[in-house]
């Protein structure tokens, strides 16, 4: 399967529209060591170049879609749209949990361009529930429950939800809000190619790392994982914010509980920071932290990303 990043930012994107603290002023200031990231997102494809699917076209599937989407179309030659009038190599999108940065690009592709909407019934609910997405009108955009554990066959792609730690989404938390918990709220995907044998696992969003996960993860070729915090008070120490990483449903890259030590010893080939929030220094390709994570074998993905598993 071929993977590319085309969002490696958390929400917001890097540098987020109302940030001028250090990290995301280079970024603004067009340093090439603080390279700009678009909103949480991959494309996979398991076609390959000289072979494609059943229509004659290379089918590509979105892991997610973010706000940023028709930028990342633009960016992406392989997702411009042909070979007829209105035809799209986007021909089916998985969604891992109902954030702004992963649904809010649905509204960008309502124009009458059939494709598959694949996630969790409790995924399917928030969109239902919001009127908004009626643009994608039914008979066109075909909404389809995956349910968690069952394997799908998507574009050639056998893909499969599983849940880990996380909560709903920010604009549907209450006064209490449950963190960590595993529904269908937050999912991971595995995302197998029969014809390669390569399996990827993509966590865009992960409160912890509990042993079952652990398990799960160190049978991949590839982990794209949660990358939005390096440490966990990152935003109240720089005054930016008031929530920790921890009450944002994400676990942090640097400490104890951090990704790093908790997958330390993962034996897969290529593990890769994604959905990357504008505070995190390992964005800067000359911080101690950027130099930190790759020392520990991780890459920090940049948007063009791309892996071959
Ligand atoms: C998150 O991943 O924490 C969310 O994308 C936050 C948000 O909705 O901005
Ligand atoms: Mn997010």
């Amino acid at each position: 399967m071929h993977v590319i990043v085309l969002g490696a930012a958390a929400g917001g994107g890097f540098p987020q529209w109302n940030d001028g603290a250090p990290v995301a002023c280079r970024a603004w200031a067009g340093d090439p060591a603080a390279p700009r990231r678009t909103q949480s997102s991959i494309a996979v494809t398991a076609d390959p170049p000289g072979r494609p699917g059943p229509d004659g076209t290379r089918r590509w599937v979105l892991f997610n879609c973010s706000p940023d989407i028709r930028q990342q179309i633009i960016a992406t030659p392989d997702l411009h749209p042909g070979p007829a009038l209105r035809q799209s190599p986007i021909a089916d999108i998985v969604l891992t949990n109902g954030d702004i940065d992963h649904i809010g690009g649905l509204l960008t592709l309502r124009e009458r361009t059939p494709f598959g909407l694949w996630a969790s019934a409790a995924i399917h609910g928030i969109l239902r529930d919001n009127p908004i997405f009626n643009v994608l009108a039914d008979g066109v955009v075909d909404r389809k429950v995956l349910p968690l554990q069952e394997t799908a066959t998507i574009a050639g792609l056998e893909v499969t939800l599983f849940p880990v730690p996380g909560k709903v989404p920010l604009y549907m938390e209450g006064a209490e809000v449950e963190i960590g918990g595993e529904s269908e709220a937050t999912v991971g995907v595995a995302v197998r190619d029969p014809q390669t044998g390569g399996l990827l696992h993509y966590v865009p969003g992960c409160a912890a790392m509990p042993e079952h996960l652990k398990r799960r993860l160190a049978q991949g070729d590839a982990l794209l994982f949660d990358g939005t915090l390096w440490t966990d008070d990152e935003m109240v120490a720089l005054g930016v914010g008031q929530k920790t990483g921890r009450r944002m449903g994400h676990m942090s890259i640097s400490g104890p509980d951090g990704t790093l030590a908790q997958l330390a010893d993962l034996p897969v080939a290529h593990r890769l920071f994604v959905h990357i929030n504008t505070t995190n220094p390992v964005l800067l390709a000359d911080s101690p932290e950027r130099q930190a994570v790759e020392a520990a074998g991780w890459q920090v993905a940049e948007d063009g990303t791309e892996l071959q598993l």
